[in-house]
């Protein structure tokens, strides 16, 4: 079967020698470089998604939209932007502060079937491309948070989000709670096929993977983001 990740090969490797001809010399090695480093392994991959879920605090939570809250979109999926972090107690768990007024969390009631799409970012100041940047998808299931844990649940949502003060629990609202995302799938789109790992990443290799602290490897994913970027902007400019 010629895969996707096949055609993605083959595209990018046309845009580069395309490319290639209408740069000067030193920009072009840098490229070739880059061919040869393609694709991260699946436990890099997995050491890239932590990253990911560490360093970025804001996703897009998705449920299944139940009859009770508007019967016409019954089954539809559901997904509303908001803050978590990764957990300070269980590294690599989202954690959230959620209200049971929310859609998502009276979806979750009667099914709980969560997805939490997380992307990259852009750095103050920093463009950013996001069909080039990683995102990843985290399906699992919200679970409370026990109450031993949820002094610190807090302080570490604080460090990360400091406004979120005013709405935690005891902050006069009394509808937030702590949730963890009991993660059961994990799907991580790197960035362009071919160049970058596309796929499913079992979820304890997630969790056994290191954190990327060595700037090394992800300078050097990022680069290439931005070498592809480079070029699909020119792809365009002369399109
Ligand atoms: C929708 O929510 C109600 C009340 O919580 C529940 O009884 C029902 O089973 C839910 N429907 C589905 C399809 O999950």
């Amino acid at each position: 079967m010629l895969s996707l990740r096949t055609l993605a090969v083959t595209f990018s490797l046309a845009l580069l020698s395309a490319t290639a001809m209408a740069l000067p010399a030193p920009a072009a090695s840098c490229h070739s470089e880059s061919v040869q480093v393609m694709g991260e392994t699946r436990e890099q991959a997995a050491g890239l998604a932590r990253n990911l879920v560490k360093n970025t605090g804001v996703g897009t939570l998705m449920t299944i939209m139940n009859a009770s809250q508007k019967s016409a979109v019954e089954g539809y999926p559901f997904g509303s932007m908001d803050y978590y972090v990764d957990d300070c107690q269980d590294g690599g768990k989202p954690l959230m502060l959620l209200s049971h007024l929310q859609i998502n969390v009276q979806n979750a009631r009667s099914s709980n079937h969560i997805s939490l799409a997380i992307r990259k970012l852009p750095a103050e100041g920093e463009h950013g491309n996001p069909m080039v940047d990683p995102r990843v998808t985290l399906m699992g299931r919200l679970v409370p948070v026990e109450e031993a844990k949820q002094k610190k649940a807090e302080e570490c949502f604080v460090a990360k989000h400091p406004e979120a003060k005013w709405w935690l629990p005891g902050a006069g609202f009394h509808d937030f709670k702590w949730y963890n995302l009991d993660i059961e799938e994990i799907y991580y789109i790197g960035g362009f096929g071919g160049i970058h790992y596309i796929g499913w990443i079992p979820v304890d290799t997630y969790y056994n993977a290191h954190l990327n602290n060595d700037k090394s490897s992800r300078e050097m994913v990022e680069e290439e983001s931005e070498s592809l970027s480079l070029m699909l902007r020119q792809q365009t400019m002369f399109a």
